[in-house]
């Protein structure tokens, strides 16, 4: 065999992502690109502001020396300076520079922070729903996930995630907004949180990490804020990236923000830095380190994905479908009307419709329908969603 056993097997269990991309590819060759409706991927749809590709033209314009070269593994200084000085007014922590480490991607900056913290067999919970990459990133360090149901609207169950806390925990993981459901969790829980780490931490006199991957906190449509978990909890990463919020997803630019209170601060930062080299990431993408300092502010405008939601969630609640309306992301994680999610997906396909099931993220009886896609696509496929469910409430 060519490849690793593992690595075959990662096939397998990445089957639904392959499956929903080869699918498409067919349906678009066959039925014409413009009559498949393709909600398959988190690939924002929205250009980037037009600032940054000003600035982009500018910079390399600009004809600086060394321009392209290899800079200290963690980040120019400059762009962490202006990282922490961003943080430091949005979480009121005293960030430095050495707090910051600029990653590829919110991916990279997971893989860096796993790789950091992990011994195998160390146990990661993650609540799920949950972007299932995450298995394969705790995989490439021995990690293990321990996942535990959500609650209500799929809001985090703070017992279950008391329950699953032993011995072996490393870290908990959490997605906040939530890639597949949209959910923003909420400020009160997030306190909760840290404040059942903490009583943990005394009891098993060792410390259990929070790891929160927020490349989504700038998209939030329901006129709140994504809460903090580096105010609720001392032992606390932040990852996140430019993928979402300025639709940047290609360039893989991204940071990890380290608790400026966390215990074994020194240590960590070295290991972080050091983890972004041996992967082999040497460091993020140089152009794009450049343009950070002068994008922290910006995002794309948030309010056209709140009308691609609204049109959405409208136009499937008349057709009978039901869901919990999400707070932020661009993801819709409606109910599957039978049980078996593959199957109706299947049956969405029939339509050119190209969604998700939920068993992909452990969240079975649901589908995901990514809509960060033209208003267009959304218009046009509703009426093959209208006919698909009803299609099953005749059986
Ligand atoms: C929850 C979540 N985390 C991380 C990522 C990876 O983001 P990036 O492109 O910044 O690596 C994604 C991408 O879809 C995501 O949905």
């Amino acid at each position: 065999m060519s490849v690793s056993n593992k690595i075959m097997g990662a096939f397998e269990k990445a089957s639904w992502v392959r499956k929903m991309f080869e699918e498409g590819a067919i349906r678009k060759k066959k039925y014409g690109s413009e009559n498949v409706f393709d909600f398959s991927l988190g690939n924002p749809n929205l250009a980037p502001p037009l600032k940054f590709s000003n600035l982009l033209k500018q910079l390399i314009s600009e004809d600086t020396p060394q321009i392209h070269g290899y800079m200290p593994n963690a980040g120019f200084v400059e762009t962490r300076q202006a990282v922490a000085d961003y943080l430091r007014k949005q979480h009121n922590l005293p960030f430095a520079p050495e707090d910051i480490v600029m990653t590829v991607g919110a991916a990279g900056a997971l893989n860096v922070v796993l790789k950091s913290i992990l011994n195998p067999g160390d146990e990661v919970i993650i609540p799920r729903p949950y972007f299932v990459e995450y298995n394969f990133y705790l995989d490439n360090f021995g990690g293990i996930p321990k996942t535990v149901d959500t609650g209500p609207e799929f809001s985090l169950d703070l017992s279950l995630i008391e329950k699953a806390i032993d011995s072996n925990t490393k870290a908990v993981l959490i997605n906040n907004p939530n890639n597949p459901t949209g959910k923003v969790y909420e400020k009160d829980q997030i306190n909760q949180l840290g404040e059942l780490l903490t009583r943990y931490n005394q009891k098993y006199g060792k410390v259990i990490y929070l790891i929160s991957d927020e490349p989504y906190s700038k998209i939030i449509l329901n006129g709140t804020e994504c809460p903090s978990v580096l105010n609720a909890y001392k032992e606390s990463f932040l990852v996140t990236s430019f993928s979402k919020d300025l639709s940047l997803a290609g360039e893989r630019i991204g940071y990890i923000a380290v608790n400026p209170l966390i215990a074994e601060k020194k240590i960590i930062q070295d290991a972080l830095t050091l983890c972004n080299r041996i992967l082999g990431y040497v460091n993020a993408p140089a152009l794009m380190q450049r343009l950070v300092p002068s994008l922290l502010l910006d995002c794309v405008d948030v309010t056209l994905y709140k009308k691609k939601r609204d049109m959405l969630t409208e136009g499937l609640k008349e057709a009978g479908y039901d869901f919990t309306i999400p707070d932020g992301a661009f993801y819709l994680f409606p109910k599957s009307p039978i049980p078996n999610d593959v199957e109706f997906v299947n049956a969405l396909q029939e339509e050119n419709i190209l969604t998700v099931p939920g068993s992909a993220f452990l969240g079975p009886g649901h589908f995901r329908i990514a809509y960060c896609v033209e208003d267009e696509t959304i218009e046009r496929a509703l009426p093959g969603f209208a006919r698909t469910i009803k299609r099953f409430a005749r059986h």
